[in-house]
């Protein structure tokens, strides 16, 4: 799909169709207005009839407008102009798009990114517009035989801004929406693959060619190499596969030589069973999605490699299964980690953090500004936040802060959760150093507390994904979060 940002009278436009909000009440948005003016006052009448009361989400498709140069007008309701917010403007956009998409209408011209969102101003309207206009057209179709019946003709959408004064602002917000939405279709599509083809050689294989399409830095390690480097925690999990293991270093270097890098580590697990420690048979499926922080890694490079910001990145990405075999992860196994603190493995299903924290002590040779690590880690988390808000703990309140703002002007949010020292007790093990559960209470700030233990020597936040990264249900399938959040991140850091 492609966007352009227009200023221009929506009576004037050529284009196929032309789209205005309608809030509560029959209430016209300013381009309805005008439109209606133009019209005689056509747009009125229809409300005063009720056939469009300006519900959220509801959409009317209207032909012969009479004075307008444009085939159609879509009506979209808007609801109470008053609590005109985030979740109504993207609900508005996707209902514009799905309708569109049913017309043979093959370009459009949006009028609804004029309108004024609560708290946010034009760059978000169209940045958000581009992001939910993706995320409506987005199929995963690679794994079907046959690609599914569609007649799809929408190819382009002009987007609308009130004065000429505004096009720069909203062609830079369009790109960067853009940039974002193709990182967040590489992190879906890759989420959305089974376990039997993105295998953690596959998605090795796929760093390696987006690093090089994309001209960054990338050195992928074998399991041998894992091994010599004395990564025992993470060998561990990888050892009950016969699908072996791969740890991927990306390097985007956008700064200068002398600027601290921001290290990016994402969660791995192409599939996890639970290993020895098994999990239950319904919905086990899902953990093919076991591997979205390193999905999200990836479209979060993509994005900054195309947004050329100068910045110095680094990618960090453990990547295995976790199964039962013979070879596999039993409790009561004590193993060694490349921090040389050892573990007391008292579930097997608690792998991501076993991978984790020997990426995190690898972070340390890059002599990094922060680390952010990003992973699937808690069930708890989807018991704590559900499936709106991802986790966020961190031993530096200026990071979480950060981290905090860019997932709000993301709308993809996080919320923080206490990391404080008392929870480390849960962690005490009699055999190891510690355990790699710390029992039923605070599940995440435990699996956080745990990764806390090899983040002493930076600035360190961790983002728990576990209820955000994908969906359930009839709508099953990735979403590619935390990419907008991770983007912006490094968008504000880029900035200074
Ligand atoms: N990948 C899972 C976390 C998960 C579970 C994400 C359900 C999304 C939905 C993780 O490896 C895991 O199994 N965690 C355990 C930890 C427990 C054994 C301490 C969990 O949350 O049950
Ligand atoms: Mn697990
Ligand atoms: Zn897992």
């Amino acid at each position: 799909m492609e966007f352009s940002i227009k200023s221009g009278s929506p009576e004037k436009q050529r284009s196929a169709c032309v789209v205005v909000g309608v809030f509560d009440h029959r209430k016209l948005s300013y381009a309805g207005e005008v439109i209606d003016h133009a019209a005689a006052g056509y747009l009125a009448d229809i409300l005063r009839r009720g056939d469009m009361d300006g519900k959220p989400g509801t959409t009317r498709l209207l032909h012969n407008v009479p004075g307008l140069l444009c085939d159609r007008v879509l009506l979209v309701g808007l609801g109470r102009e008053r609590e005109f917010r985030d979740k109504n403007y993207r609900e508005a956009v996707r209902a514009a798009v799905n309708a569109l998409s049913e017309t043979g209408v093959s370009e459009a011209a949006v009028y609804l990114s004029e309108i004024p969102v609560k708290k946010r101003d034009l760059g978000w309207n169209v940045e958000q517009a581009v992001l939910v206009a993706q995320e409506t057209l987005y199929r995963f179709e690679q794994m079907k035989s046959k690609p599914e019946e569609s007649k799809r003709v929408l190819r382009k959408l002009i987007l609308a801004v009130s004065r000429r004064g505004e096009l720069a602002t909203g062609e830079a917000a369009a790109l960067r929406g853009q940039a974002i939405a193709a990182g967040m279709k590489l992190a879906k599509d890759l989420g959305n693959l089974p376990g039997n083809v993105c295998t953690p050689g596959y998605l090795a294989a796929q760093a390696e060619e987006l690093a090089k399409s994309r001209g960054f830095g990338v050195e992928v390690l074998d399991q041998a190499a894992i091994e010599r480097f004395g990564m025992g925690a993470f060998l561990s999990v990888a050892k009950g596969s016969d699908e072996p293991a791969r740890f991927i270093v990306l390097r985007y270097t956008g700064g200068d030589e002398k600027q601290q890098p921001i290290v990016l580590v994402g969660k791995g697990i192409t599939f996890d069973s639970g290993g020895i420690s098994l999990k239950p048979g319904a919905d086990m499926d899902e953990m093919k999605y076991d591997m979205c922080g390193a999905a999200s890694v990836l479209g979060t490079f993509q994005a900054l490699a195309e947004l050329k910001l100068p910045l110095n990145v680094v990618g960090l990405i453990p990547t295995c299964e976790n199964l039962p075999s013979g070879r596999a992860n039993k409790p009561g196994d004590v193993v060694t980690s490349l921090s040389g603190q050892t573990i007391e493995i008292l579930n097997t299903d608690a792998e991501g953090r076993l991978i984790l924290c020997d990426a995190l002590t690898y972070a340390e040779r890059f002599d990094p500004a922060c680390v952010v690590d990003i992973a699937t880690l808690t069930g708890a988390c989807v018991m704590a936040l559900g499936h709106v808000t991802s986790g966020l703990l961190a031993n530096n309140d200026g990071l979480a802060r950060e981290l905090l703002h860019a997932g709000d002007v993301a709308h993809d949010r996080c919320w923080q959760l206490p990391l404080f020292d008392e929870y480390e007790e849960q962690l005490k093990s009699n055999f190891a150093d510690m355990a790699n559960i710390g029992g039923r209470p605070a599940g995440t700030i435990t699996a956080a507390a745990f990764l806390g233990k090899f983040t002493k020597k930076y600035n360190w936040a961790h983002l728990d994904i576990a209820g955000t990264a994908w969906k359930s249900g009839k709508e099953k399938g990735s979403t590619g979060r935390p990419v907008p959040l991770l983007v912006h991140f490094l968008v504000k850091r880029a900035e200074g």
